[in-house]
């Protein structure tokens, strides 16, 4: 049986095995033909935090799957009231056929999968966002971009970062990540993404300057300078975030044709500006859409390890 924490517990191969699902199940759904492949399985969503797209494509995807899923806030369960995390694993586990999990400390969903007779899905943790970022490279995929990238990730060095700083060690392409000074990604995690980096010919530098990072990027991304959890800092981070906006003047920074990709929710006039939302939204939201395709490939990955 496998659980999907981190893309770091996953091969080259892996990856490209999920992705190749999700791209047959798009072309399906979109000639009308729903395959339960998951029939009468049932998918428990732990929601910690807010969500729109991450809610919507498991329940959305469990049930064009043949199955349920079932929406778990933690002002609904006991795990919000002290229930220990062991204890709640082993009783959902007992009766549901996966769990997917948004919480905040990753420890949580670590201690979760230990004591899970289930598959666990990380649907975000303070550390990492995967499912994320098999979404970005189904997209990426899509509009002719593969190996050959050059990922610049301009913001803070969250969650988002430390899942696309795996995703370009495993896959093996450039990602170039600009922070300013006290927002850098973690050091821990830099240092194992290097060291994956090095079997698949990948390149991840970080710097503090976005204009460094873009120049030659054929993909621009960033993300929320205050992430779930760290609302009270707001203001403080966009003062310590000046200058980090894409606009138009630094997505002209980077190659002909670049790309621009947002996991949303986004912050016009923070982030990214107004008008490099609307010149991309195209990509933007087929980005958003592919969470659905990325996860019904990856719900329907995890059945088949655990029938092997
Ligand atoms: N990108 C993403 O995970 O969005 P939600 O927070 O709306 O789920
Ligand atoms: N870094 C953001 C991602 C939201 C999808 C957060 O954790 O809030």
């Amino acid at each position: 049986m496998r659980h999907f924490l981190t893309l770091k517990d996953f091969t080259k191969e892996e990856i490209l095995e999920i992705i190749n699902i999700a791209v047959d199940i798009k072309k399906d759904l979109s000639a009308g033909v729903y395959k339960k492949q998951l029939e009468n399985q049932t998918l428990a969503m732990i929601f910690e935090k807010s969500s729109t797209r991450t809610r919507v494509s498991f329940e959305t995807g469990m049930f064009q799957l043949g199955g349920h899923a079932l929406f778990l806030s933690n002002r609904d369960i006991h795990l919000g009231r002290g229930e220990p995390i062991a204890d709640t694993a082993k009783v959902i586990s007992s009766m549901c056929d996966m769990v997917m999990i948004r919480t905040f400390e990753h420890s949580m969903i670590e201690e979760f999968t230990a004591n899970s007779s289930v598959p666990v899905i990380n649907g975000l943790t303070d550390s990492y966002h995967p499912v994320q970022l098999l979404a970005d490279y189904l997209t990426m995929l899509e509009y002719g971009i593969n190996e050959n990238a050059v990922v610049a990730y301009v913001g803070d060095g969250n969650n988002m970062t430390h899942s696309w700083m795996f995703l370009a060690a495993k896959m093996g392409f450039d990602l170039r990540i600009a922070t300013p000074k006290g927002y850098e990604v973690d050091s821990d995690v830099l240092e194992e993404a290097l060291e994956i980096a090095k079997l698949s010919g990948a390149s991840i530098t970080v710097m503090n300057d976005p204009a460094e990072a873009i120049k030659c990027a054929t993909i621009v991304t960033t993300d929320t300078w205050a992430s779930m959890g760290q609302e009270d800092e707001k203001d403080e981070r966009v003062k310590a975030f000046k200058g980090y906006m894409i606009d138009n003047e630094k997505m002209n920074l980077a190659t002909q044709n670049a790309k621009f990709l947002h996991c949303l929710p986004a912050y016009r006039g923070q982030e990214v500006s107004e008008e490099i939302m609307d010149t991309h939204s195209e990509i933007i939201f087929n980005e958003a859409e592919n969470r659905l395709h990325a996860q019904k490939g990856l719900m329907v990955w995890l059945d088949k390890q655990r029938n092997k």
